[in-house]
Order: structure tokens, then C-alpha cells, then sequence
């Protein structure tokens, strides 16, 4: 005689069962792909701790985006790194700069891409950090003017929405403002709302170029030991706008992750960061870990957590596996 009443196998026998049953399934739709340019032609030069990443050159740049737009992904998010580095970060508001050049090239050649342009100033300040700095120290109100100007720049050249990077406080409000003035109603704001201080973005800083001259980024971005914190972060994106609220790294941030969806009406990101992706790709490629499982764990996780939308280095080989298994990965 069997007593047990309940057997959650059963719903676990087959994998079209099991298909039927699964609550969380990531497509190719969620993700934007990040993409790092540089100056110059055909430069298609390969990041050392992000194997399958490269800085690209802007002809090159538009090149991946139509192959990327093939392989299933709408949308990128796109970091330019200038040559010229200055006090104030001057390269960002420029006409002729590597964004205002490569976006309506991109929409020339894919006019469906979505592009998102991160807005932050340390790949274009000499000394390496988000703003403007005063004694040693980010000026936070000097830099929301450096902010407005950047802001303007991507949204005349057809920047599709804005993701503004540097934990400055009010620079979600001051951008909402300079758009609104400036006609730009329909814009929308991803706010990098709880963006943690993490040596989790350290092969990005290698891929762009921008890590601190002097100092850590400490005073700016959070302690990702504040949970509350990160909370009232987003809170304020909010009141001053944001459409989309971030949080950042996303694995190890799942619990704020399903707090932020939990208590807010905004759709919800996550930026699966350069470390993240680094360590999946040296143990995959050391044959210690399934590189593909992996990623597909990893991206449903942060999914499952409360991730409308994920930023994730992953998104072409996710399209690709997706695509190859006919959307049943
Ligand atoms: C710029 C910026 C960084 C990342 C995104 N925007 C670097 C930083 O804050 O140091 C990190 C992304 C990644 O690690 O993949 N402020």
C-alpha cells in the first residue's frame, strides 16, 4: 500500500510536460545586446576577459547590428569609447561624436533596431570617473549640467531611449526636463537605479577603457550590502520619471531584483555586467562548466526574479541556441 498523496514528478515525466508547466521562459525579445565603439575602420578587436565581445569601429558596429537584427535581437545598448578624454568628458556632447555618428547609421542600415544609448561620462573623462570632478570628489550638480548636454546630443541624433549610468542624483529628473523642453516627450528614461559599486564590471572597464584614474567609484554607486537603499534609489527614478528602473549586476542581485518588482509599476531591467559574463565564458571554455546550460539558467533566473528586460553580453548566442531549438531551449 502507497500513501503519498501528492508526487509533483508526475508534472516532470516528459519533457512536453514539463514544457507545459514551466512558469518562466526567456526569449529573445528581453534582451539587448551591449555594444562597445571605437574610432576608426574596420576595427574589429577582441576584449580579453569577454571572449565573443569586441570593440567595434562605427562601419563594423553597423555591420553586427544587421546580423544581430537577423539572429533575433531588437534591440542594443550601445557605450562608445573616444579617443580625445577631457576633464568634463566634452567628447559625449559632440556632433561628430561616435554616437551622434554611428546612430542613424545603424537606422539607415536596420531601421527596426531599438537603440539605447547608455549616458554616463567615464569612458570619456580623462581621470576615469562618472562626472565632474572638484578636490578630488564627484561634483554631483556640475555634472547634471554635462548630463542635460549629453542627453539633448542622443536624442537629436535618434537615440530611441536613454540609460543614464552614473548614480548622479537628479539626473533622471534633469533629463526628463531637458527632453520635455526640447520636444522629446515620447523618449523614455532606463534609469540605472540601483547600480551597485561591484568588481563585477571589471572586464567592462578593460573593454572601454574607464576605470578610475585615481580612487573608486565608491562615492557614487551603492553598497550592495543596502537593500533599502536600493529600494528608496529606485523610488526616486521614479518621482523624477524614469520609465524603466534598473538594477545592477543581476545574479547576485536577484532578491532586490524581485523587491523592486514586487513594489513598483515600472517594468524592471537587469544588467547581467561584464564579470558575469567573463566567469561563464573561462569555465565554459575550460570544459568545467556547460557554457550553454549556464547561460540559459542564468537568464531565466534573473527572468524568474522579476526581470522584464535583461541586458545581458549572452543575447546573440541566447538568439542563436533559441532559434536552433525552435524556441524550446
Ligand atoms: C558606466 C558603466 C559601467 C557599466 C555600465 N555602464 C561601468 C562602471 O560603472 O564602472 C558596467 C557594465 C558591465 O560591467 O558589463 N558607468
Amino acid at each position: 500500500m502507497n500513501y503519498l498523496s501528492h508526487r509533483p514528478r508526475r508534472l516532470r515525466s516528459s519533457p512536453i510536460l514539463r514544457s507545459l508547466v514551466r512558469e518562466t521562459r526567456v526569449t529573445p525579445s528581453n534582451l539587448i545586446m551591449p555594444l562597445f565603439i571605437v574610432p576608426g575602420d574596420k576595427v574589429k578587436l577582441e576584449i580579453k576577459s569577454m571572449p565573443g565581445q569586441y570593440n567595434w569601429s562605427i562601419d563594423l558596429a553597423v555591420e553586427k547590428c544587421v546580423e544581430l537584427y537577423k539572429a533575433g535581437i531588437r534591440s542594443v545598448l550601445l557605450f562608445a569609447i573616444p579617443d580625445l578624454k577631457d576633464d568634463s568628458g566634452s567628447a559625449s556632447w559632440q556632433k561628430d561624436g561616435i554616437i551622434q555618428r554611428v546612430i542613424p547609421l545603424i537606422k539607415k542600415a536596420v531601421p527596426e533596431m531599438f537603440i539605447v544609448t547608455d549616458l554616463c561620462f567615464c569612458e570619456y573623462t580623462s581621470h576615469g570617473h562618472c562626472g565632474v570632478m572638484r578636490d578630488g570628489k564627484l561634483d554631483n550638480d556640475a555634472t547634471l549640467e554635462g548630463i542635460v548636454k549629453q542627453t539633448l546630443s542622443h536624442a537629436q541624433h535618434g537615440a530611441d531611449m536613454i540609460a543614464p549610468s552614473g548614480m548622479i542624483d537628479g539626473c533622471v529628473g534633469a533629463m526628463r526636463h531637458v527632453l520635455d523642453e526640447n520636444g522629446f516627450h515620447e523618449l523614455p528614461i532606463m534609469g540605472y537605479s540601483a547600480k551597485m559599486a561591484s568588481a563585477f564590471y571589471g572586464p567592462f572597464r578593460e573593454a572601454s577603457q574607464c576605470a578610475p584614474q585615481v580612487g573608486d567609484r565608491k562615492s557614487y554607486q551603492m553598497d550592495g550590502a543596502n537593500r533599502r537603499e536600493a529600494l528608496r534609489e529606485v523610488q526616486l527614478d521614479i518621482e523624477q520619471g524614469a520609465d524603466i528602473v534598473m538594477v545592477k549586476p543581476a545574479s547576485l542581485f536577484l532578491d532586490i531584483i524581485r523587491e523592486v518588482k514586487d513594489n513598483f509599476l515600472v517594468p524592471v531591467a537587469a544588467y547581467n555586467v561584464s564579470g558575469e559574463y567573463a566567469m561563464v565564458k573561462a569555465a565554459g571554455a575550460n570544459g568545467w562548466i556547460d557554457e550553454r546550460k549556464i547561460m540559459l539558467e542564468t537568464l531565466t533566473s534573473i527572468k524568474r526574479a522579476g526581470a522584464d528586460i535583461i541586458i545581458t553580453y549572452f543575447a546573440e548566442d541566447f538568439a542563436r541556441a533559441y532559434a536552433e531549438s525552435g524556441g524550446e531551449l
